[in-house]
């Protein structure tokens, strides 16, 4: 009775709140957008443009920025189905105006019947599409359990109200870009193998999807009105997790009512950490992001990177060391904390990283094979998405979500509308077996009931002197760390404004393989032959990273920045 009273209450507020300040504030607030944008008061940065503007709308109205995300993350689970989700799961960091800081796991979990050697046959060999499509690949998902629990600590606007932009875009329908196009027409076949009725499936139509088509997704509409009606229990028990376990049960899937109603979301320790007089606040595990991210910036911070200058052979070099190095320590170290002690402390301390800064000769190469990890007695796709958020309070929203590969298991749950994750994947699934994207481990990160899977998700905010500085994060499987390490490294010592740090080219090292990765013309002809007398190896790859991040500029306006790699876009006031 009580509750239902306060919950009766917290909506008529909302609800009022939201009419006056709308009325109110129709003329009075015009908002900023475009790929990137300069706002006086608050931001939002997302992979997709109505995504970004939902959720700058929540803030336009009067909500914060916990409001906004949840508004947001609910959109972009409809107009963003390779990474947006419901059925995924993903990191919060969370800094209030006064430089209080929270961090929420809502990482999926590997279900209760899940084993070590699920994905080996007798012999060992491990069953690659069994870890990546369809049904098996799903862990229980994460997303709907971190919404809730968030705003139920610091949302101000009824949930409902912030699922109802989603609930629209899903029922009316909204229109594709044209990179979303050339996605679903390029995977309609994988749609079509790893579904059971794909005339249902509303990513696959008869003939080519083009720019500007509509995509009506009525299924998802229900999905999300269970979930505006009923909570946490919308998704995770009653009809959804029936449509869930059916799927399951039509396959070979092991997830059960039991899965799903006992998944929570859980607030960790932050990672914060020191770099030239910034306070760096990241993630802990079980994403590697936050101590993987550290543990660079410490290195880092024993060079004088600004001297050697940006994408010059001296600082690719240097960094590529350090990369080389902390992948190393993520392999052997990092998994879910509940499961496995990760020697956080030992892996930042100050110490062990000046000693890893002694170990690179500035003009060679090191070999991956002689850089061990650091001796006490463990990896990800392309796509996952970040978005950042400032609201006109100050407080932030650093966030990063993703179903693991580009649409997940590419399985929607028939009759839900929504894909299920394929992130079992970035569980070590046997020791030495690189994952998807290159990564090694081992026990730390091995598979175990009811355990989360090592993330490299990386979503970070930035304070100088007591301030926020920046909110910053990216996709990019095993490249979201070093992503956001070029990032921060570009603002703060390339003195770069956040717009051309994200859009500079990128490249990335990670233990194994022994090469450096570059993007198209991340360096010039000369560079690279400076680098290979070094030593260095190259592989020459396509885009690294979609990153969305805002910057307080030193006038004090927020400057967002959409990533030109994709549609990302910024919208504020
Ligand atoms: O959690 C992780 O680290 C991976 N599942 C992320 C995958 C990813 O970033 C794919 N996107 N671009």
């Amino acid at each position: 009775m009580q509750k239902s009273k306060k919950t009766y209450f917290m909506f008529l507020w909302s609800f009022l709140l939201l009419l006056t300040l709308s009325c109110d504030n129709e003329e009075k607030i015009s908002l900023i957008e475009g790929k990137t944008a300069i706002a006086e008061k608050a931001m939002v940065v997302t992979a997709h443009p109505e995504a970004s503007k939902v959720g700058a709308k929540v803030l336009a109205d009067g909500g914060n920025a916990i409001d906004a995300m949840v508004a947001t993350h609910f959109a972009l689970a409809v107009v963003y189905p390779s990474a947006g989700n419901i059925g995924g799961g993903g990191f919060m960091v969370y800094r209030d105006k006064d430089g209080n800081v929270s961090t929420l796991d809502f990482r999926e979990k590997a279900s209760f019947a899940a084993s070590e050697t699920m994905y080996q046959d007798d012999q060992g060999n491990v069953d690659v599409n069994a870890s990546l499509y369809g049904v098996t690949s799903a862990g229980v998902p994460g997303s709907v359990a971190g919404m809730f629990e968030a705003h139920k600590k610091f949302g101000t606007i009824d949930m409902s109200l912030l699922i109802q932009p989603a609930i629209d875009l899903a029922k009316d329908g909204f229109k594709i870009t044209a990179q979303q196009a050339r996605n679903y027409n390029s995977l309609r076949k994988e749609f079509v193998e790893n579904n059971r009725f794909p005339e249902k499936v509303a990513l696959i139509k008869e003939g080519e999807w083009k720019e500007g088509d509509l995509l009506v997704q009525a299924e998802l509409a229900k999905t999300l009105s269970r979930i505006q009606n009923d909570g946490v229990k919308g998704f995770y028990e009653g009809v959804t997790a029936d449509l869930i376990v059916e799927e399951m049960d039509a396959g070979a899937g092991i997830m059960t009512h039991e899965d799903l109603k006992s998944y929570k979301a859980q607030w960790r320790e932050p990672i914060v950490g020191e770099y030239k007089g910034y306070k760096v606040i990241g993630m802990g595990p079980p994403s590697s992001g936050g101590v993987a991210l550290m543990q660079l910036l410490g290195i880092a911070s024993h060079f004088d990177l600004k001297n050697s200058g940006h994408q010059t052979a001296e600082t690719i070099h240097l960094m590529t060391e350090m990369e080389r190095r902390v992948y190393a320590d993520r392999a052997a170290h990092l998994g879910d904390p509940d499961f496995w002690d990760v020697p956080v402390a030992e892996l930042l301390n100050g110490s062990y990283l000046s000693a890893r800064a002694d170990q690179i000769d500035p003009s060679i190469a090191s070999k991956s094979e002689e850089v061990k990890a650091l001796e006490i007695n463990v990896v990800e796709s392309e796509e996952t998405t970040h978005y950042s958020i400032i609201d006109q309070f100050g407080n932030a929203v650093s966030l990063t979500t993703t179903i693991n590969s580009a649409y997940g298991s590419k399985t929607f749950v028939s009759g839900a509308g929504f894909l299920l994750n394929n992130e079992m994947d970035d569980f070590s699934v046997k020791p030495g077996h690189p994952n998807k994207y290159g990564l090694l481990g081992g026990a730390a990160n091995a598979i175990a009931p009811n355990k989360r899977m090592l993330s490299a998700m990386t979503p970070t905010i930035i304070e100088k002197d007591g301030m926020l500085k920046m909110v910053v994060g990216t996709p990019g499987g095993s490249t979201i760390i070093t992503s956001v390490f070029q990032v921060i490294l570009n603002v703060l010592e390339h003195d770069m404004s956040m717009t051309d740090a994200v859009a500079k080219r990128r490249f990335h090292h990670q233990w194994y393989p022994e090469d450096i990765q570059l993007e198209k013309d991340a360096i010039t002809e000369d560079v690279r032959n400076q680098l290979a007398k070094m030593g260095h190896r190259f592989i020459d790859r396509g885009n690294i990273g979609r990153v969305d991040a805002i910057l307080i500029q030193k006038d004090g306006k927020l400057e967002g920045a959409g990533d030109p790699r994709g549609d990302d876009y910024a919208v504020g006031y």
